[in-house]
């Protein structure tokens, strides 16, 4: 029952690795390039890249379950090749903005969709996970707090309920393992909805100092976020404005109803990754 990851070096992907090595199932980690693998013993390594099918047929050879990240210009190769080698259940790290009424034309949900129907429709049983808002987003504030214990905000009281990385590869593998698809598909949240300012001052308590939060407007956060791709930047405001509304933002029992325990708190993803921020 050998379980392949692709995207094993990825925030959440390496906690389905290690879940997987810890529950004792063979499990195969795929990058993209392998110098930059950096598993421990016990982790068969291969190369595959989603938009490269011909990279698939090797990283699938004997191959029972998959666990991978959208990538939609891929994915229908992907589910074919996955049939082919005889794959049963494939997991989708997804988003859950597939199921945000309001967010049907946001670019992030429409590629998500897109993802999904593609693998649904050309290969093995697909089971997408849907986390909304990762914890790990604060990761982008990482240099600010570092170099300046600043963080330019825009709307500082949007709310959220952010999921820590290794809570929703808990959901992934219970989704590997054969979880009710209706349960782990349902929208996936942390439990404490949090302004985004308050996300900041559990940081600044975790690496115990004081950070500063500087409100910008929608055009300076145009400008700073501007990566060369002005839809996605779109798509993020869109999500952070609606969080000022108090139908903008969702919580759920997703995560409880399935892993049994309540989601970790904020403050231990702040304590897990106070070295990005110090
Ligand atoms: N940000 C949010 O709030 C949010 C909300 C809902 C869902 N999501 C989803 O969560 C994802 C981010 O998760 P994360 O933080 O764990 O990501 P991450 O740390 O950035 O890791 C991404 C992984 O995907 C792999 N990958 C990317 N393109 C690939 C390709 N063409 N072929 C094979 N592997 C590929 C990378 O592999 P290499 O190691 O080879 O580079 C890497 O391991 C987003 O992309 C989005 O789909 C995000």
């Amino acid at each position: 029952m050998t379980t392949l990851v692709i995207g094993a070096r990825g925030a959440v992907g390496r906690h389905v690795v290690a879940g997987l090595q810890a529950a004792g199932t063979p499990v195969r980690a795929s990058v993209r390039d392998l110098s930059k693998a950096d598993f421990g013993p016990g982790v068969d390594v291969v190369q595959a890249d989603l938009t490269r099918p011909e990279t698939l047929p090797a990283a699938l050879d004997g191959v029972d379950h998959v666990f991978l990240y959208a990538e939609p210009s891929g994915a229908a190769d992907f589910g074919k090749a996955a049939l082919v080698a005889g794959v049963e259940r494939v997991v989708l790290l997804s988003s859950g903005s597939v199921l945000v009424p309001w967010a049907t034309n946001n670019p992030i949900a429409v590629e998500h969709r897109m993802t999904e129907e593609l693998l649904a429709g050309s290969g093995p049983e697909l089971v997408p996970i849907r986390p909304l808002v990762l914890a790990n987003n604060a990761r982008n504030w990482a240099w600010s707090i570092k170099s300046e214990r600043t963080v330019r905000l825009v709307h500082p009281e949007s709310v959220s309920a952010p999921i820590h990385e290794r809570d929703i590869a808990e959901v992934a593998l219970a989704a590997l393992s054969g979880a009710e698809p209706r349960e782990v598909s349902a929208l996936l949240t942390g439990a404490e909805p949090l302004m985004l300012r308050e996300q900041v001052g559990l940081i600044a308590a975790a690496i115990g100092e004081p950070i500063t939060v500087e409100e910008i407007d929608e055009t300076r956060a145009r400008e700073m976020f501007d990566v060369g791709e002005p839809e996605v930047v779109e798509a993020i405001l869109h999500f952070v404005r609606r969080g000022t509304e108090a139908d903008g933002w969702y919580r759920t029992d997703t995560f409880e109803r399935i892993v049994g325990r309540p989601p970790l708190p904020f403050a231990t993803w702040a304590a897990d990754n106070v070295a990005a921020f110090r």
